[in-house]
Parts: C-alpha cells; structure tokens; sequence
C-alpha cells in the first residue's frame, strides 16, 4: 500500500442524480486506504474564501447514495478563471482566480483533486491540471453529452422520469384528442429525448442532431388523425431545431435553451387545427432518487478516480466502457462534445418503429 493521502471531491456544474453516490464511494474508498477526504462546497467557491473546506468521514457520507442534488452543493457560476469580483466602482469584473484556488489548495496540503463534473467543470478541470493542480475527473450530466463514456450516471434517471412523464401524457392526450408536446433537456444533444421517447413511444422526436420541417412534423399529426389516432406525442428536445434555424433560448443573452414546446404547439395547432399543449419537464428530470444502473456507475466512478489518485494517475477522466471502467485524458474528454449517431442503432429502431424526426 502506498503512502497516506489526503484528497479532496468537489461537485460543479448543474446537479445530477449519482453525486451524492460518487462523494460516498470516493470518500469510502479513500477512508478505507487511510486516507484523509475533504469536500471543497459549491465547486471551488470553498477555495476561493466563499464557502467552506469540511472533512467526509464515514459519518458524513452515510445513507447518501439513494439522495438526489449534492451534499457539497454546486454552482454553475463558480468558474475559478472568470469569477466575477465587485469593483471599487460597483462595476463587476471578471478576474482569474485560479491561481490563488492552487495555492489555496496547496496551503490544505492536499495530494489530489477529483473534480465531479460536466463539459465546463471539466474544462476548469483541465485548465487547473495544465497549472499544476493534481486532478481526476468524473464525468457527471444527465445531457449524456461528454465523449469517452458510454454514459454519463444521472443521464438513465433523467430519461425514466421522462419516460414516465410521456406514459401518463398518454391518456389525457387521447381522452382529449390534443397533441401533446413535452420538452425534455439535454442542451445541444437529443439523447434525453431519443431514448425516452423511443421507451414511451412517442409519434414525433425531435432532436438538435435531426433538424426538423415543421410541415413534416404535422403531416405525422394528421397522417395519424387519418388513420383514426386522435392524438399524438411529440417529444422535444430543448435544444431541436428547425431546419436551417436556430433553437428557442429562453434567455439568448446567456444561451440558456427553453421554449421549443410553446414555439411548436403554436404551429402545429395553426396548421393541423388541432389543440396542442405544451408541457417542459425542465429540472424535474434533475430531481430526486437515482435509478439502480445511475448508483452503479456512480459508486463505481467514485471509487475508480481514487484508484487513479493511488497510482498517481492524473490529468485523468474516469469513464464508462462496458464492461469495465478506464481513464481517458482530460484533454480528449473536452475536445468535443457527445452527439447522437443519426444512422445509430436507437434512431434506426424508432424510423422502423414509424417515429418520425420531423425530417
Ligand atoms: O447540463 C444539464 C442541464 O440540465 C441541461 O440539460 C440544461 O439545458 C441546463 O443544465 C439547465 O441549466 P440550469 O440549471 O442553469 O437551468
């Protein structure tokens, strides 16, 4: 066994169910080397003077496995190398921090970082690593978005409560004879909303990877209205578009998608006129407990990275590669970005199933 460490976890970027069973796992593993462990809260605000620095013991990471959200709290604002700092003036002015969160690091004495994370958190990751800090990524994001993994833990409980969601619209969309549009997250890619609506058999997806034609998408509707089904479910991801037009942002100044279900139940109720409602799932597919498969990975995340902060193995990102967990570079984990394969198998069984993309 080699010699005594002392670690630290943080979580950055939005939550996803699995945090909490990576923090346990992490913390576990490394207690049981007799290691130290600490927990940097909301990303690397405890290291910048703005929250604090606590210690995980066995007691602090007992029964959280099944908890959805984070114990150590998160921020998507908290980007040590643009954060954003009151001037004398009262004008706020982005500033690097990062060389003052190594330093902070190093003054705690601590040999490692293992930094729970999507695509920004990891950039941060891998910036912090090209500086000097020691550090293991774990890929985290219900997106499903970040290459070299198979999957992401969060992302399989993301889809289940879409899923389900999609079953229960079912009945009201055909006791009324609507359209029924649910928009389901996954930023820029449509993995959300192929899988669960290829699992709760949905008429129409849409997804970024797939640009729709809005008159395709309502010759589905009235092809259907033909045939004598009265009502159809189309599910969308925040981030589809038209073809050879942008995604609906809800706020353009920060590019935060939102909106796409209200924008199609509009059109599709002028041109097919039938009623359309609209219905976003937005963070509650973030929410709450997650699934079994989502625990696994989680747990088998956490105690990988510090198998890779044992053998001084950094610069690293913990992946998924059936059946076995490895490491792939930072650098190469945020090089690009995940999308759906459009000739894939998934895509392929929906077009065979009659799903249509709208395409
Ligand atoms: O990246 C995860 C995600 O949930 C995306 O699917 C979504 O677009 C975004 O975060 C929402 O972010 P926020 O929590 O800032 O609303």
């Amino acid at each position: 066994m080699g010699s005594a460490k002392k670690i630290a976890i943080n979580t950055g970027g939005g939550d996803a169910p699995g945090l909490n069973a990576v923090i346990r796992a992490a913390t576990l593993s490394a207690l049981n080397r007799g290691w130290e462990v600490y927990g940097i809260r909301r990303a690397y605000f405890g290291l910048m003077g703005d929250d604090e620095i606590v210690p995980l013991t066995r007691d602090s990471v007992r029964g959280i496995t099944h908890l959805g959200g984070t114990i150590l709290g998160t921020t998507n604002r908290g980007n040590p190398f643009k954060k954003p700092v009151q001037q004398p003036d009262g004008s706020i002015k982005e500033v690097d921090y990062s060389d003052r969160v190594i330093a902070a690091f190093n003054k705690c004495g601590f040999d490692a970082l293992i930094a729970i994370g999507g695509d920004g958190s990891l950039r941060i990751a891998h910036d912090l690593y090209e500086k000097g800090l020691p550090v293991v990524g774990v890929p985290k994001t219900i997106d499903n978005d970040i290459p070299g993994t198979a999957l992401t833990f969060g992302f399989l409980t993301a889809v289940d409560i879409a899923t389900e969601a999609i079953d229960r619209l079912h009945s009201t969309a055909q006791a009324h004879e609507r359209v029924m549009i649910v928009e389901v997250m996954g930023r820029d890619t449509g993995w959300i909303a192929l899988f669960s609506g290829v699992a709760g058999t949905a008429d129409v997806i849409l997804i970024p990877e797939i640009p729709y034609s809005i008159e395709s998408v309502c010759a589905k509707v009235l092809e259907r209205e033909r045939l004598g089904r009265h009502f159809t479910i189309i599910v969308a991801a925040e981030g589809a578009l038209p073809m050879g037009g942008v995604p609906v942002f809800k706020d353009a100044d920060t590019k935060r998608l939102g909106g796409v279900c209200e924008v199609l139940a509009q059109q599709v109720s002028a041109i097919t006129g039938k009623e359309a409602r609209a219905i976003a799932l937005r963070h509650l597919q973030r929410g709450g407990s997650p699934t079994s498969y989502d625990r696994l990975i989680a747990l088998r995340f956490g105690a990988a990275a510090v198998q890779c902060v044992e053998r001084d193995e950094l610069g690293v990102m913990v992946a998924l590669d059936p059946p076995n967990v490895l490491t792939i570079p930072l650098a190469e984990a945020i090089k690009s970005q995940k999308r759906v394969p459009i000739h894939g198998d998934v895509v392929t069984t929906a077009r065979a199933l009659g799903i249509s993309f709208g395409d």
